[in-house]
């Protein structure tokens, strides 16, 4: 058994490791942070694979049990990373680095990530590279569209990232120098979609629901509060609140309220959600004088969050980025990109390094 202590520290290329085996750079990422198991082998920046299980046992509680999560990463990690090798046609013997996600995340599926990336590096004396999730989240927009890899924003840019743990508007001036300039203090926006789908009864996760039930609804139907958070602060929490007053308000004065009107609250519930995030996205855009634009993270999405990010972007003259779906919701396409630009400035890590929960950027 490994002790943390006792292990060596991750090799530097062309020093003490085996000699790079081709001129391209090849990195395998392994993401394990949720409830999504997924692995990626980039060369030279470019994404050869990216495959994802996910872990449908969560549903049926209404949200991720962390026990449950873990066991569910060590049973998919061995198909998972073997998969996301064979789609690429690379062989551990291939690689030149593992990139894994260090933080942050539930420590248990952390954990099962980090020491798969740790074994196979320290089988093939290879460098590690431990990754902060939330700015793989940003640097997805670096991967460009299938048909036109080469629209990608330039720096700098902003990227409002948006997901089930995370509400974050961030400056990004080069791949290793990303700066938070607003984030919630309370709930995610991914939060205060799968909430407020629950109050509604709709299973978790209840975001895509949401969304699905939206676009046949009136989003001037019902109006919810705007929270009054100076700066680039966000806060749902108050929102959750209102909506919950809201329900128990007028199911008591009609039982089937929200069956009967779910699309017109689907639609206002989002509407709302979409202009806490909007406006504070345009206010960072006007403080930093910043034009490139990006979306990231799984609230990304939201087909109304989608149009309306653009439409802001036509009007204001900014130029827009969203990465593909794929790249949006938890993958390890964007670990391996992140691990990439790691390996060029020879960011890497011991193997003794150890995973945290919530670490700061
Ligand atoms: O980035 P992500 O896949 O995982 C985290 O790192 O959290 O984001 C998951 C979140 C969940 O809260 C889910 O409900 C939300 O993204 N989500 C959506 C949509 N698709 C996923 N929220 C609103 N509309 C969607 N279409
Ligand atoms: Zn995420």
């Amino acid at each position: 058994m490994w002790l943390s202590g006792q292990l060596p520290d991750s090799p530097i290329p062309g020093y003490l490791c085996t000699p790079l085996k081709s001129t391209s750079i090849n990195i395998l990422g392994i993401e394990s942070s949720c409830d999504e198991t997924a692995a990626s082998v980039c060369r030279d920046g470019k994404i050869l694979s990216n495959v994802v299980a996910t872990q449908d046992v969560h549903g049926r509680y209404g949200g991720v049990v962390p026990e449950l999560a873990s066991r569910a990463h060590l049973q998919n990690i061995l198909p998972v990373v073997d998969q996301a090798l064979k789609l690429s046609q690379t062989s551990l013997a291939d690689l030149d680095a593992v990139a894994f996600t260090r933080s942050p995340g539930l420590i248990g599926s952390l954990l099962v990530g980090a020491q798969f990336a740790k074994s196979i590096a320290f089988a093939q004396n290879i460098p590690l590279i431990a990754v902060h999730h939330m700015q793989a989240h940003v640097l997805a927009n670096l991967i460009g569209p299938k048909d036109h890899p080469e629209v990608i924003p330039s720096f700098p840019f902003l990227c409002l990232t948006v997901s089930g743990g995370h509400t974050q508007i961030v400056v990004c001036h080069s791949p290793e120098d990303l700066k938070v300039i607003g984030e919630t203090t309370d709930d995610a926006a991914g939060e205060a979609f799968d909430k407020s789908a629950k109050l509604l009864g709709l299973p978790y996760p209840g975001g895509p629901l949401i969304d699905r039930y939206a676009q046949s609804g009136d989003a001037a139907r019902y109006t919810f509060p705007e929270p009054k958070i100076p700066g680039l602060g966000f806060s749902f929490s108050g929102l959750k609140t209102a909506i919950l007053y809201f329900i128990q308000n007028e199911t008591a004065k009609n039982p089937d309220f929200v069956t009967q009107n779910l699309p017109d609250i689907c639609a206002s519930i989002q509407g709302r959600i979409i202009s806490i995030l909007l406006n504070k996205l345009k206010l960072a855009a006007s403080q930093t004088g910043i034009r490139q634009v990006c979306l990231a993270g799984g609230v990304a999405a939201n087909k109304g969050l989608r149009k309306a990010f653009a439409e802001t972007g036509k009007s204001l003259g900014w130029k827009t980025f969203i990465p593909e779906m794929a790249y949006c919701t938890d993958n390890a396409a964007m670990i391996a990109l992140t691990g990439y630009y790691k390996y060029l400035e020879q960011d890497f890590s011991p193997y003794s390094v150890t995973v945290n929960a919530r670490a700061a950027w």
